[in-house]
């Protein structure tokens, strides 16, 4: 049983905790909500339990599945003991569906098709807006190798057809994720969340967002959509549950 010693970061959805165990730190999740590189701040109430919940169960298929991720265990209502990865200073997006930065980017509208997942890799830096970068950036500025970078792209193409063909399931639609990797004892591994604060998910009847779009753009209802993210996944239906 590793046991908590110390907050050592606090993220914007998250505390990390180191335990007495250096390999293992605890992830708090928190119901604040952040968006638009920090510009805009708020609450959804629940959603740190809620996301906890989700992350287990993702997580876990993924592990079934052979994809290497940092979740060990979750402990209680709001905490789960984790992996202490090194983490990788670039995260990967995967999208299957336009939305967000891409169709602003390529001037397509919100919903169109795209004929092959694309791959995109950021920065991370809320300073600098989390700039698109290519493999040849992240080689020249040293933040992985380049094996490590085609590693990273794969295991994200089988995370996308692993989320993908799970949501299909519960009639919700995978439009993009963003992943965040690190290195442990020699691997690569998946880190941080894959939850609906990392995601974008629609339902595939009525194509309403069932995500931090809906806080994004003041759409209502953030936590109801995170419970139904959470009740077709798991079955677990969640009071609303404030955090202390
Ligand atoms: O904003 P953009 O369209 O680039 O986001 C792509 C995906 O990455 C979305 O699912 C979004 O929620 C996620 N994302 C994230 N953290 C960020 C920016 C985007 O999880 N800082």
């Amino acid at each position: 049983m590793s046991n908590i010693t110390k907050m050592i970061a606090e993220g914007k959805g998250k505390r990390i905790y180191a335990t007495d165990n250096p390999d293992e730190v605890v992830v708090y999740y928190r119901d604040k909500a952040f968006a638009f590189h920090g510009l805009k701040r708020g609450r959804i109430v629940g959603k740190g339990e809620i996301n906890n919940l989700i992350c287990e169960y993702i997580f876990s298929m993924l592990t079934e599945k052979g994809i290497p991720n940092h979740f060990i265990r979750r402990i209680d209502d709001r905490s789960s003991l984790v992996r202490r990865a090194e983490i990788i200073p670039f995260v990967v997006k995967v999208r299957n569906i336009v939305a967000g930065s891409l169709a602003k980017r390529i001037g397509y509208p919100d919903g169109a098709k795209l004929k092959n997942p694309v791959i995109e890799y950021c920065l991370k830096s809320d300073e600098l807006e989390d700039p698109l970068i290519n493999s040849t950036h992240v080689t020249a500025m040293s933040l992985a190798t380049i094996e490590e970078v085609q590693l990273m792209k794969q295991l994200s193409l089988k995370v996308n057809e692993i989320l993908g063909q799970c949501m299909a399931e519960i009639n919700i639609e995978l439009i993009d994720f963003k992943l965040e990797f690190g290195r442990y004892k020699g691997e690569i591994i998946i880190a941080d969340e894959i939850s609906p604060d990392s995601c974008r998910f629609w339902d595939e009847g009525t194509h309403e967002p069932l995500d931090i779009d809906r806080f994004r753009h003041d759409m209502g209802d953030v936590a109801e959509a995170y419970r139904e993210v959470l009740h077709r996944l798991t079955g677990y239906v969640l009071k609303n549950s404030e955090e202390e």
